[in-house]
């Protein structure tokens, strides 16, 4: 049990902090599930890139999946070896992917044709063989919330089969690239196994069709997305969804790249909050935190659910109420319609969930400092990103002052 009144009392609001051995428990479950297999996960930065929390995976023998040089910077920093690094995403500048090159990572993630030219371009100006991965999109509906859909041929990202087999045969010719890997990523927060199989059989047909005019791929990477309970969702069991990918993979001896976020941290992470008053405009009941939507924006973007429980015991009758915090936004809320009993200035509220996509999706909006972030491991907690100031914030822009 986390005693989150102490934390708030050492750390103040807002405030994340991160249980570590949920985080561990997740893995092994995920790792533990392609037993047998070689597999590599590869922890999607970007679902919480605090660097203690990397370097918690780091020990865990996990991988990275970037999707910038600054993840990828950050993950080497976290202590995740070279060779258990990728490099995804639609759009890679060219000093980008020399620097990755120059790094020796596992792989690129190639998305485009036009990305696959100026890898090579860029791997032969630096005399270097470049390893790819083709992200492929198999045109599958994930089933999950439209912003977070990417296996879509209406999504951004990945190419279609045909263009990815073409760029295969290109990058088998090219003497600056060897393509290694076949990557996809349907969407995030799946719930239904479905669209994963069938993507993964499109996926392992494609592996097939390659090795048969002598492309042999070593890498099946199937993303990320497994996801989480916020509320009531029935969600994948990880042995589930590893049987689900193998059984599609019948004659293919590859090494099975998992790319999971959501799934390793979400559950992981609290944001704490303080409420500073209760409030009624005519009938509807608002309750004033100090957190707001630049520490938590996934309310305000896509309308999710973080369950809200209140610190200590509360006593008197629950009502609907808005959690709302002071940025001058009517989209800035926490949780909308949420029964809560009558609150006082000082109360403390927990938002489950909110270790994934939670502080890493913050901002500076209306000039406040993000919040500080807190690891728990053990029984101990311990600070490891201090709440930012407001020299903090002006740092980068007071010495250019007109
Ligand atoms: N691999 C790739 C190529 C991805 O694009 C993503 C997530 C992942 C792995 C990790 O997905 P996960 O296992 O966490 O579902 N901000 C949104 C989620 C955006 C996900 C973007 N891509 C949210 O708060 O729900």
């Amino acid at each position: 049990m986390i005693d989150f009144e102490y934390l708030v009392k050492k750390y103040g609001t807002p405030l994340y902090v991160y249980d570590l051995d949920h985080m561990t428990r997740q893995f092994s479950k995920l790792k533990e599930a392609f037993r047998g297999r070689k597999s590599l996960l590869a922890y999607a930065i970007k679902a919480n890139s605090n660097l203690s929390v990397v370097s918690h995976f780091a020990k865990l023998g996990s991988g990275a999946d970037c999707v910038s040089i600054g993840e990828v910077k950050r993950a080497l920093l976290a202590g995740i070896p070279k060779y258990k690094i990728l490099f995804s995403g639609v759009g890679k500048r060219d000093d980008e992917i020399a620097e990755a090159l120059k790094l020796d990572i596992l792989y690129i993630n190639v998305e485009s044709e036009a990305e696959l030219g100026r890898v090579e371009m860029i791997a032969k100006e630096m005399n270097k063989e470049a390893r790819i991965s083709i992200r492929v999109n198999p045109n599958v509906d994930p089933k999950t919330h439209p912003y977070i859909s990417t296996g879509l041929h209406e999504n951004k990202f990945g190419v279609d089969m045909e263009t990815a087999k073409r760029m295969y045969i290109s990058a088998k010719n090219s003497e600056h690239l060897d393509p290694v890997g076949i990557h996809f990523h349907i969407g995030s927060q799946l719930t239904e196994l479905n669209p994963i199989r069938e993507a993964a059989e499109i996926v392992a047909d494609m592996v097939r069709s390659l090795a048969a005019i002598d492309i042999e791929l070593k890498f099946f990477d199937v993303g990320g997305g497994l996801g989480i309970r916020y509320n009531d969702e029935t969600t994948i069991e990880p042995y589930d969804y590893a049987q689900a990918v193998l059984g599609t993979m019948t004659g293919l001896d590859m090494t099975i790249v998992c790319e999971p976020g959501r799934f390793l941290t979400a559950n992981a992470g609290y944001f704490l909050t303080k409420v500073l008053y209760e409030k009624k405009n005519g009938e509807k009941r608002f309750v004033v935190v100090d957190g707001a939507m630049n520490d938590l924006i996934r309310p305000s973007l896509y309308n999710a659910f973080h369950r809200v429980e209140v610190v200590g015991r509360k006593k008197g009758e629950t009502s609907p109420a808005d959690i709302v915090g002071p940025v001058c936004e009517s989209g800035d809320f926490l949780a909308k319609d949420y029964p809560l009993p009558p609150l006082d200035h000082g109360d403390i509220l927990i938002l489950h969930s909110a270790g994934a996509y939670g502080f890493g999706m913050g901002s500076n909006y209306n000039t406040r400092g993000r919040s500080a972030e807190v690891i728990v491991e053990n029984g101990k907690d311990r600070l490891v990103r201090k709440r930012e100031s407001f020299e903090d914030i002006i740092a980068l822009e007071r010495e250019y002052l007109i």
